[in-house]
Order: C-alpha cells, then sequence, then structure tokens
C-alpha cells in the first residue's frame, strides 16, 4: 500500500490482490486451514483519506459507486462490522490512545469478491493511523496487529508486490516479480463467504507446491506460470456458487494461457499475454454479462 501526507490529512491508496496459486495443505486444531498461496498486488485501487478528529471520535464514510458497477450496489458496512473500523478500535484498544480520526473511503475494489479489499483496506488504516496518531509502532508490532484481524492483512501491510504466504496466509516471504502479469478480471453478481468456502474444501492433491509455482515466475516465461495456476478453493466455490462454473465455463472458451479463481471467490481471472491480449480478451468475457469485467496488471 502507498501513503502520502497532505497537510493535516494522510491518504492511501490500498491495492486488490489476485492469487495465482493457492494450495490447501489441510485442517489445523484451531479451526483455520494451513495454506500456502502465492499472491500479487495488482493496480486495482481503493482509496483512503485519514483525518484527525479532536473529539476523539471515530468515524467513517464511503462512496461505493466505483465498485461493482454492473453487479449493484453491495452496501460498505460503516460501522463496527468493517475491517477499517475494526483496525482503528484494535489500535486504540492496544496502545491506549484516545485520539479519533476521521475516514473517507472511495471503494473501487469490489467486495465478497477473492480480491483482498476489505483486508487492503485494514492495512491501509493500521498503517496510517499508526502515522497520525504519532504511535511509533515497529513494523513488527504492526504486523503482528494485522494478523489478529485477518489472514491476508499482513501481505498488504507488508506492499510486497508478490509473496510467498504460509501458515494461514499471515507468514510473508516478499517476491519480486520479474515478469509484467497481464490479468482479465471477472466479478460475477453474486459473493462468497469465505468461511463458508473454507469449510467445503479438500486438501489439494497436486504434486508441486509454492516454490514450483514461483520456480516458473521466476522463469520469465509465462505459459511455465500458467501451467502451474492452482487454487484448491475453486471447487468447492463451484459446489457452492453456479457463477464461478459459468465464468470457468466462459473463460474456457477464450485463448488465456490459463484461467483460475482468486481466493475464496467469487472472482475470476485470466491471465494474458500482454495488455493489449487482456483488453481484446476483456471485451468478448464483457459481452457474456456475467458481472463486472476489468483489466489488471501486477504492479511494477
Ligand atoms: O482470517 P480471515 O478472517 O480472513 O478468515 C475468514 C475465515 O476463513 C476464517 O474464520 C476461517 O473460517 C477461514 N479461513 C481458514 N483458513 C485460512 C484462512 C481463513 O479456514 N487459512
Amino acid at each position: 500500500m502507498l501513503l502520502r501526507r497532505e497537510e493535516a490529512f494522510i491518504v492511501a491508496a490500498a491495492p486488490a490482490k489476485l492469487n495465482l496459486f493457492l494450495k490447501v495443505l489441510g485442517k489445523r486444531a484451531d479451526g483455520y486451514h494451513e495454506l500456502e498461496t502465492v499472491m500479487v498486488s495488482v493496480d486495482l485501487y481503493d482509496t483512503l483519506r485519514f483525518s484527525p478528529d479532536s473529539s476523539g471520535s471515530l468515524s467513517l464514510r464511503c462512496d461505493d459507486s466505483g465498485a461493482n458497477q454492473e453487479t449493484g450496489s453491495r452496501a460498505v458496512p460503516e460501522g463496527g462490522d468493517n475491517l477499517i473500523v475494526r483496525a482503528a478500535e484494535l489500535l486504540r484498544r492496544e496502545t491506549g490512545v484516545t485520539s479519533g480520526a476521521r475516514i473517507e473511503l472511495w471503494k473501487r475494489i469490489p467486495m465478497a469478491a477473492g480480491l483482498g479489499g476489505g483486508s487492503s483496506d485494514a492495512a491501509a488504516t493500521l498503517a496510517a493511523l499508526n502515522l497520525l496518531w504519532n504511535l511509533n509502532l515497529s513494523s513488527g508490532e504492526l504486523q503482528s496487529l494485522a494478523a489478529r484481524l485477518g489472514s491476508d492483512i499482513p501481505f498488504f501491510l507488508s506492499s510486497a508486490v508478490g509473496a510467498i504466504c504460509r501458515g494461514r496466509g499471515e507468514q510473508i516471504e516478499p517476491l519480486s516479480l520479474p515478469l509484467s502479469l497481464h490479468f482479465v478480471v471477472a466479478r460475477p453478481k453474486s459473493g462468497l463467504s469465505t468461511a463458508d468456502v473454507y469449510r467445503h474444501c479438500r486438501p489439494a492433491s497436486i504434486p508441486w507446491s509454492a516454490d514450483d509455482f514461483v520456480e516458473a515466475l521466476k522463469s520469465w516465461r509465462l505459459r511455465p506460470v500458467a501451467g502451474r495456476l492452482h487454487n484448491s478453493l475453486q471447487e468447492p466455490a463451484e459446489r457452492l456458487n453456479a457463477d464461478v462454473v459459468n465464468l470457468r465455463n466462459v473463460f474456457s472458451t477464450q485463448p488465456f494461457l490459463g484461467h483460475q479463481m482468486s481466493g475464496s471467490g467469487t472472482s475470476y481471472f485470466g491471465l494474458c499475454a500482454t495488455r493489449r491480449h487482456a483488453h481484446r480478451l476483456a471485451a468478448r468475457i464483457r459481452a457474456h454479462r456475467l458481472g463486472d469485467v476489468f483489466i489488471a496488471s501486477s504492479r511494477p
């Protein structure tokens, strides 16, 4: 995530992510699933603006007119259910500060979509309020708060363009990406609950690992990358949601290098050779009217 100071404000650009590889290894005693995943952050951003509130109150206002254009608005919760509010409250609880903040969010990343928008917003909130409130928490301290809030949040807090994430997703090994990656992303009308999808998943049977996937990335060739795409959550997501099956069928008719669902869904992406190729294929996917369709590239 990118932060900049503007007079009394702090402005954050919070990117979306795609899971190019997500292998479920097994269920843990704490109810989570042990996994290894390769995430890349892409050039689709929510914008957040943080300003001090001298009354000590915390408020969130959200403009989500930029998200879910085709699929209809899913209102972002502005109260205590929102991960942004939970991140701010956790910071106050842990540090004992009583400072307030006004937070404005311009939402562009579709919600409940496997694109990490809520997690990215929460990571931006931890980093920005650490500055705004002069808390001086170390990156290690912020990372451990991030992991308590959600499994994907440490990835966004790390600001890595890509990473292998292990454990329940919170152990980050940053990657540099030798290739620019270009995608067509489609977000269908319906979403899925992450907890539901994990409840129905099974350990993967594929023989290759996240390290093998990264080796393919480092070959500088897209075909081996496409050949090793994997998401163990796609099969349970397809059982729970017919939109994901429809997307797979439609993406299969087009010459993508490879395609799969991101995270716990329901967004689906196709890997393209170039950005131009992505524009051409996006127009064909859009014609099926299965939801919002956009182009995304890995961040440089
Ligand atoms: O960590 P997060 O709050 O994003 O996870 C949401 C839900 O997804 C968890 O409550 C859990 O049911 C499931 N989950 C899981 N294994 C993971 C990550 C998430 O079972 N590694």
